[in-house]
């Protein structure tokens, strides 16, 4: 068991990773979950005694019209400010279970059991929650750390490649962007992490959190640092809006290109932009996707980051130490036209 601390604005949040934690004493008499129907039907059995709220699966169901069937439930189960909401599922539950639990009442307590790689390495960890709007990503939400956030790596035995590979890619993130050491141990051991090794798994899930925890306790609310985090999903973001791509593919070659630009603006050594580029390709993720470009480039036009005629943008310095620089679309288009 590891634990790791992150201190919000408005509370801790207490980060454990480990094994058999989901059928954890629940932490209030009024307990909760909300859960989506895949996981549901996967684990319910080994849920702690609870009332349940079930949502539909993906990313289609993360907006406003699901934030309101959960309040509606809530009342019918006659939540109050004693309530105690345990989210239980991916990044998408534990977006809207947030979301709503920091909503209802004026905010109820609550906590998080991630069970995707995804969510982690990335999504359950850091106090941002929140649904879609009209298109845009992540548009409406709150920053709002959860009371704990349990991580039992036992929960992802039942993943599928897909969704692996999507925390993958956040790995490589957190590695490119903040620690040289966590880089070079994803390339020592990739085949451990593509063969889910356990002690593998626990190193990088753990170190993953470590940064992001980290960023988080120095720039809670994005205002700076934290947004070093979007390494990649500029591009990640256009290419997935463009082709339906999951994220972490679309992230993967997001991230390609982002180095590739560091090296066009002379702020990365091509060697560096090449070893990201061969540790993507060794954990299985693409480096290119085939891409109808003008999509990607109306979608870069309608990006939530874009200051005017700029977006800032993250771009590497080296493997491990990243920056950020507001970015002409018109030099961004120029790139992708380069290399998309
Ligand atoms: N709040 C943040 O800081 C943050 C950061 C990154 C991403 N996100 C958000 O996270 C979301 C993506 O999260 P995700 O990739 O976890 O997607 P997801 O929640 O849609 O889960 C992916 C799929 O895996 C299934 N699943 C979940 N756990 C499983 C398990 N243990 N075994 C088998 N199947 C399982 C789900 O039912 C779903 O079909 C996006 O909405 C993104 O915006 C948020």
């Amino acid at each position: 068991l590891r634990a790791l601390e992150i201190h919000g604005s408005r509370g801790d949040s207490s980060v454990v990773i480990g094994r058999d934690l989901l059928n954890r004493p629940v932490p209030a008499e009024k307990t909760i979950a909300i859960t989506d129907s895949t996981v549901r039907h996967l684990y319910q059995k080994d849920f702690p005694p609870c009332e349940v709220i079930e949502i539909g699966v993906g990313e289609r169901v993360k907006n406003l019209d699901t934030l309101k069937d959960i309040h509606e439930r809530l009342v019918g189960l006659e939540a109050d400010r004693s309530s105690f909401i345990l989210g239980i599922g991916g990044g998408v539950v534990c977006d809207i279970a947030g979301f709503a639990a920091s909503t209802y009442m004026r905010g109820l307590r609550f906590g998080l059991i991630p069970t995707t790689l995804l969510s982690q390495a990335d999504a359950g960890v850091g106090g941002k929650n929140g649904v879609n709007l009209g298109g845009y990503k992540n548009l409406v939400g709150t920053f709002n750390q959860p009371e704990f956030v349990f991580c039992d790596l036992n929960l992802l035995r039942t993943l599928p490649e897909r969704e692996i590979l999507c925390g993958f890619a956040e790995f490589v993130k957190h590695a490119a962007i903040a620690d040289l050491a966590l880089f070079s141990y994803l390339e020592e051991n990739h085949e451990g992490a593509v063969a889910l090794e356990a002690a593998v798994m626990e190193r990088l899930v753990h170190d993953s959190i470590l940064i992001k925890s980290s960023i988080v306790n120095r720039d809670e609310r994005e205002e700076g640092e934290r947004r070093l985090l979007n390494f990649g999903h500029t591009f990640g973001h256009a290419i997935e809006k463009a082709t339906g791509a999951s994220h972490g593919v679309a992230v993967s070659a997001g991230m390609v290109i982002a180095s590739r630009l560091s090296v066009q603006r002379g702020t990365l050594a091509p060697d560096d932009a090449g070893r990201l580029e061969a540790l993507v390709r060794k954990l299985k993720l693409p480096t290119r996707i085939t891409v109808n470009r003008e999509s990607v480039l109306d979608a870069l036009s309608k990006d939530k980051k874009k200051k005017g005629k700029s977006i800032s943008f993250v771009l590497l310095q080296a493997i491990g130490r990243a920056v950020l620089e507001d970015i002409p679309i018109e030099d961004l288009e120029k790139a992708a036209r380069e290399v998309l």
